[in-house]
């Protein structure tokens, strides 16, 4: 199991810890912070949940092996994927969620970072959604959320070409709350997760929903639209170029499509 989950002192943490493929996120391991994610809600001692990766590397997104091989279902499937059930207990979580980011945060990576309420980046973390470069489409709200965040020309950035961006521009941009040198993030990440201990859950609760509330309903449609374009994107050719380009370790070749 590449997930590692405990809790201590009214935090539970969900620590991504699959080092040798750079933290690339298998079926299994959707499963396991979908998981956690519903037993922290479901446990009154819980107070906050953090999430967190291996020194350099938060997460290289989904797992691209998997994608090929077994691409998340399209239509009413799409949205029972483990994909798709760790996104919506993350989106449904009403306990707050704080990420601390180190290192490389890409594809999914970057986008479940949209959905936690508090995120803490070290001065090593390089954020990146490359999912057209993939031949996909932006996924779980981030085509929504970005050009909220940023306006759309920098959106474009990001979206459309898959620019990097750095900790400094992910706090600049609000993705982040503050950026932290590495070997810090994740001891600052627990004590802010902590202080929830010391507050009232129900008014957090109820906080956090009605934060959320405005843009719940429109997020969800966003999701479910990009959803069906994401499934139908990874069957296409312009993916499975890019896909065997990445574990060929060339460049893709797009020049033949229209
Ligand atoms: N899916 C599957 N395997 C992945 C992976 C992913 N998303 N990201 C990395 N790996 C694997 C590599 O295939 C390699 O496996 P190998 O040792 O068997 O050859 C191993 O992890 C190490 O990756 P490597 O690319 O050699 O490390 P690096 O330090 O040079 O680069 C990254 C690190 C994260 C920049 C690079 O791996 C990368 O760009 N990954 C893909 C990111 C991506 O496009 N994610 C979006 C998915 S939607």
């Amino acid at each position: 199991m590449s997930i590692r989950t405990g809790t201590v002192n009214g935090v539970a943490t969900i620590e991504i810890a699959r080092p040798d493929k750079k933290n690339a996120l298998t079926i299994a391991m959707y499963e396991a912070m979908a998981a956690a994610l519903d037993a922290a809600r479901e446990d009154a001692a819980i107070r906050a949940v953090l999430i967190t990766g291996q020194p350099g590397v938060f997460t290289s997104g989904n797992d691209i092996e998997d994608f090929m091989a077994r691409p998340p279902g399209q239509g009413s499937d799409a949205l029972d994927s483990p994909v798709a059930r760790f996104m919506r207990a993350l989106l449904e979580c009403d306990k707050p969620v704080v990420a601390a980011v180190t290192g490389a945060a890409i594809g999914i990576g970057t986008t479940m970072l949209l959905h936690c309420d508090l995120v803490y980046v070290a001065d090593d973390a390089r954020l990146a959604m490359p999912f057209v470069s993939l031949g996909l489409v932006p996924e779980f709200g981030s085509s929504l959320l970005v050009p909220q965040l940023v306006g759309h020309r920098r959106a474009a950035e990001k979206l459309l070409l898959g620019d990097p961006f750095t900790a400094e521009q992910a706090v600049e941009c609000g993705i982040a709350n503050a950026v932290l040198p590495a070997g810090e993030v994740v001891n600052h990440a627990r004590r802010v997760a902590e202080r929830f201990n010391s507050l009232p859950p129900g008014a957090v609760r109820e906080a956090k929903q009605l934060m959320r509330a405005p843009q719940r309903d429109l997020t969800l449609a966003t999701i479910r639209t990009e959803g069906a374009l994401f499934a139908k994107r990874l069957r296409s050719p312009e993916a499975m170029e890019a896909f065997q380009a990445f574990f060929q370790k060339r460049k893709p070749d797009f020049s033949k499509f229209k």
